[in-house]
């Protein structure tokens, strides 16, 4: 007999050195390692019950999720059943936090509280390590989700990518930063980020960008030790742009910005230049997320509010792992 349905809770995590290309892609392995921050707020719960039936049955938000989103669950299932030995269909139901289709509600914690609720339902009582590569497999950046707080995900070297798991760099504690978030536009991505990243490794630019990661990762783990918002800042802006160079490279070339993202890069900029420490990272999407001082969130937020397209500002800090809640 199966434990009954499980409820797990894990927040977005928003990378500092990014992940963006993949040694493995059935196994989800990066081709570089990547710190992330956890944050606070950015949700998703997701409720797990191993109950029969004739197929799995999933619930977004309350509306039934349909093709490649469904499949992807589906797969992410088989991953969970696999490990636990049993083969029985289960019913899932996610609710997210943070309003959908504003680019901010992630897969990472969507896939993260999946693994901790799905595993547990299926019996397994998996530690953090084992959880992270688990999560990984739903979406790589949710590796990173399962832990709070500053957080590295290995590249790892098996083939197996059994050392391919996130861990704590430092806990939520250790640094009271800011992250405003810019929303540019509500219309869902064009190209995700996995079929982004797909195109990019066949950028002229990739291999550079692959081979700067050691080099990032370091500056970004002595700059999160050193709690060095200077260093930790330009390290994140690098690795971003340097990121969403890859794609420009890319034929075709992949652009994920519009008129406003690169209006509040020049926002922020000017902030820093008139003497503000505020720091740009951009992910798969237009939106615009900005590093800073706790004093300093309201002035950023009031600057970003201001750029012609900024729909919403949003601002959040360090936040906790996954956890059960039922
Ligand atoms: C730009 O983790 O969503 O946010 O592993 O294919 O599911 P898959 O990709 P995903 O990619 C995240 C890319 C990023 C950078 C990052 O989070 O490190």
């Amino acid at each position: 007999m199966l434990p009954a349905a499980t409820t797990a809770r894990a927040n977005a995590n928003l990378a500092l050195v990014k992940y963006w290309g993949k040694r493995d892609a059935r196994l989800n392995l990066p081709a570089s390692g990547s710190i992330s921050l956890t944050l606070e707020g950015l949700a998703v719960e997701a409720r797990v019950a191993f109950d029969g039936g004739e197929a799995d049955r999933f619930e977004i938000d309350g509306a039934p999720a349909e093709g490649d989103e469904a499949e992807r669950l589906r797969h992410f299932l088989d991953v969970v059943r696999m490990e636990a030995g049993q083969r029985q269909r289960a019913s899932v139901a996610t609710r997210s936090t943070v309003p959908r289709g504003i680019g901010l509600a992630s897969s990472a914690a969507a896939f993260a509280a999946l693994a901790l609720a799905g595993s547990r339902a299926a019996g397994l009582r998996l530690e953090p390590p084992a959880l992270s590569a688990l999560a990984r497999r739903g979406s790589g950046s949710a590796a990173r989700s399962i832990f709070g707080g500053f957080v590295e995900w290995h590249r790892g070297e098996r083939p197996d990518g059994h050392d391919s798991i996130a861990e704590v760099l430092a806990s939520p504690e250790h640094w009271d930063l800011r992250v405003v978030a810019a929303v540019t536009t509500r219309a869902p991505k064009p190209v995700s980020s996995r079929a982004g990243m797909a195109r990019a490794a066949a950028s002229p630019l990739y291999p550079a960008w692959v081979a700067g990661a050691e080099a990032d990762l370091a500056e970004a783990r002595a700059a999160v030790r050193a709690r060095d918002l200077e260093a930790l800042g330009l390290i994140a802006e690098s690795s971003a742009l340097k990121m969403h160079a890859v794609g420009l490279a890319a034929r075709p070339p992949l652009l994920y910005w519009n008129g406003a993202t690169v209006e509040c890069m020049h926002a922020v900029w000017a902030l820093r230049a008139a003497g503000t420490p505020a720091f740009v990272t951009i992910d798969a999407g237009p939106q615009v997320k900005v590093l800073c001082e706790p004093a300093d969130a309201p002035r950023v937020a009031e600057v970003l509010a201001a750029v012609p397209g900024v729909e919403r500002v949003l601002t959040t800090r360090p936040g906790l792992g996954a956890e059960v809640i039922a």
